[in-house]
């Protein structure tokens, strides 16, 4: 009998394609919102596998609704959504589709880095709101990126190609904060693997690049700004709850740090009073690091990959909880 597959948005075709090459029988939600939990529930009850991403909450009351399950395929390299304990214990393989949005992501951390450094959204702003003025030799100063110090929190693979860049383009020194080191980027970067509170008070840019996990949550709180150099950068592309909304607002307003460039806030979508919108020195985009062509047409494909792999041989590609398969 055809597998049965969810799919939980609307996902480039070029991963849904394969899925269809392979004779699958696709429910595709077609909506341009996500399924509520309830709906999700329902549908998911009636299929076998699904294809699902960071909107989606695959939590324990979802996966003990749907223990049928034969995979869990996540259109993210982050699975925070996703209880991947209880889906291990239900024997559930997810899937994830790491490597497929690394550059896109550094891009719009470096973007967000230059931007913030220039003030450049606000100074849109100014000229929507018609205030224009006369070239003013003293107003709006930005700071210069060269020779700076950029510090990464957490260093894998979207870390690498943002030191990479900095590196590049302005001769910045790096260092690291990482449970492991990262010897990759040591011998081609010079970086250097510092603990937290060194990373805090160095850093003239921090970018935060690690997972969501009890331990990384609101570890960027005001403990930490208050550490952090005055004229420091900080940019977190990667999940919201890793910084503290409430302190990053008191610390930018009361000057601990100089500057705050964010695609991810929490909650999601921000809301449009949001402080932060308003302030000269923070950028704030919606959630985009991966939206690139590129970048989501290889993420569609390695989900789908993930499903047919699992399907065909037993393994899935790019699995994060690979004990759920050994024999
Ligand atoms: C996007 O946020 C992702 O985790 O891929």
């Amino acid at each position: 009998m055809k597998k049965k597959i969810l799919v939980s948005r609307k996902y480039p075709e070029a991963g849904i394609s394969l899925l269809r090459e392979q004779g699958f029988d696709l429910t595709l939600w077609e909506k341009d919102r996500p399924m509520t939990p309830i709906e999700l529930a329902d549908l998911a009850k009636d299929h076998q596998a699904l294809v699902c991403t960071l909107t989606d909450r695959i939590d324990r009351d979802f996966l003990e609704k749907c223990p049928h399950l034969d995979i869990i395929s996540q259109f993210a390299v982050g699975y925070d959504n996703i209880d991947i304990a209880v889906a291990t214990r239900l024997g559930i393989p997810v899937g994830y589709t790491p490597g497929a949005m690394t550059e896109a992501t550094a891009d719009i951390a470096f973007g967000l880095m230059i931007a913030v450094a220039r003030k450049m959204f606000f100074m849109h702003k100014t000229i929507m709101a018609g205030q224009w003025g006369y070239f003013n030799p003293t107003g709006h100063l930005g700071m210069e990126l060269t020779a700076k110090t950029l510090g990464i929190f957490g260093l894998g693979r979207i870390g690498f190609s943002l030191a990479k860049r900095c590196k590049a383009a302005y001769g910045m020194k790096i260092l690291y904060h990482n449970r492991t080191r990262n010897t990759a980027a040591e011998q081609a970067l010079g970086a250097v693997r510092v603990e937290f509170d060194k990373l805090l008070v160095q850093s003239d840019i921090l970018s935060v690049h690690c997972a969501l996990t009890p331990e990384t949550k609101q570890i960027f709180n005001e403990t930490a700004f208050r550490k952090m150099k005055p004229s420091a950068i900080f940019i977190n592309t990667a999940r919201g709850p890793i910084h503290h909304e409430g302190d990053l607002i008191q610390a930018l307003g009361q000057g601990h740090i100089w500057g705050a460039g964010l695609d991810v806030t929490d909650p999601e979508p921000m809301k449009p009073d949001n402080p932060l919108l308003s302030m000269e020195n923070a950028c704030v985009l919606p959630h985009v690091g991966s939206a690139t062509m590129e970048a989501r047409n290889r993420m569609s494909v390695l989900a789908a990959m993930n499903i047919i792999q699992f399907y065909n041989t037993g393994k899935v590609p790019h699995i994060v909880n690979p004990e759920v398969l050994k024999p």
